[in-house]
């Protein structure tokens, strides 16, 4: 199977499968990333793509006159490498109907809290602030809103009292690396169809 993968920081869900796909082949593991798109330059998302000599490409949403016309051009971008799945790993951005058109039902999200809590681009800050014990990550497909699609797994995650944003993030992130490594395989592997809010992985 075909993955485009989307990011907007530092890119170590992305590594993560790298590192999975570098160590099975990816054969065994079922996919291989064939491009790395972001909404920006100079992450280090993007160098480590090109570190593993994966083609890259950025749209970025200031270059387009409405919003409407960066989801097309995110989608034609992405659609240019016949993906079957699409993967957003720290990719910061909402897209549109477009995007959704082409790829909805495809389009995996992870997120750093356990929805329909703490959703949005705080989701750890917001489960810290407001005294969670135990918080974690979700990795569910994309639906148009926002972090609202079809649950896929699930992490826990325990809240310390000494945590801060960046340290609790941290600790959500070792688990959200290894759960989405883990379900993108096997989707690729076994495929799926979403029932409504239900996902079945055959
Ligand atoms: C991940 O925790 C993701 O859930 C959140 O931002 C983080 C991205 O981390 N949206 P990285 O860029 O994969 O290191």
């Amino acid at each position: 199977k075909r993955l485009v993968v989307l990011v907007s920081g530092s890119g170590t869900n992305l590594q993560a499968l790298l590192d999975t796909i570098g160590q099975l082949g990816p054969e065994e593991y079922g996919a291989e990333i064939v491009a790395v798109g972001a909404d920006r330059d100079g992450i280090e998302g993007l160098a480590r793509a090109e570190r593993a000599g994966i083609p890259v490409f950025v749209r970025r949403v200031k270059d387009y006159d409405s919003r409407e016309e960066w989801d097309a051009a995110l989608a034609e971008a992405v659609a240019s490498h016949a993906p079957d799945l699409v993967v957003s790993a720290g990719f910061m951005r909402i897209v549109g109907k477009e995007f959704l058109a082409r790829f909805g039902g495809r389009f995996i999200n992870t997120h750093p809290a356990l929805l329909p809590s703490f959703p949005g681009a705080h989701g750890v800050r917001d489960a810290l602030a407001y005294g969670a014990k135990v918080t974690g990550c979700t990795v569910h497909f994309v639906d148009d809103g926002v972090d609202t699609g079809p649950i896929i797994a699930q992490g826990v995650v325990e809240v310390r009292d000494e945590d801060d944003e960046s340290a609790l993030h941290e600790r959500i992130k070792e688990v959200e690396r290894r759960l989405l490594v883990e379900v993108v395989g096997r989707i690729a592997r076994n495929g799926h169809r979403i029932e409504g809010r239900k996902v079945v992985i055959q």
